[in-house]
């Protein structure tokens, strides 16, 4: 997961911000889908990596989601932000595996739950 994440992140589009970040999520089919994050001249057009990823394992078909895994070009580790914590609980519920690597190459993880307390979900809806 961290070799596709880390390729992805290679080809980030992040010209504003400078801040560079590639994820990749793990399907419980054993697929991989990756993607960096994708800035845009109207910033909140732009997209970051772990929704990136997410998308491409929906539209190719993927169903729950494990794990993402994350890596960013800022200090220490990096966390998806709210937003995309909230779209990975779509797919992957609390025990989802967020993993972040840091650019010492430490590794460090945590329930999607522990995250995302009380999430707004599908159940909630039904
Ligand atoms: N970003 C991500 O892609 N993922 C994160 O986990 C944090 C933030 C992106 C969004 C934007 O392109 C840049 O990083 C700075 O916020």
């Amino acid at each position: 997961m961290f070799r596709a994440a880390t390729e992805a992140r290679g080809l980030a589009y992040a010209p504003y911000s400078g801040f560079r970040v590639g994820a990749s999520v793990l399907a419980d089919d054993g697929r991989i889908f990756a993607a960096p994050n994708v800035e845009n001249a109207s910033y909140g057009m732009s997209l970051c990596a772990e929704r990136g990823a997410v998308h491409k394992a929906v539209s190719e078909g993927a169903g729950r989601l494990e794990a993402v895994a994350v890596v960013a070009s800022g200090e220490g580790h990096t966390w998806p932000c709210g937003g995309c914590r909230q779209v990975l609980f779509e797919f992957g519920r609390g025990d989802l595996a967020v993993i972040s690597e840091s650019p010492e190459g430490e590794r460090e993880e945590h329930p999607l739950a522990d995250l995302l307390p009380n999430a707004f979900g599908p159940e909630d809806l039904t």
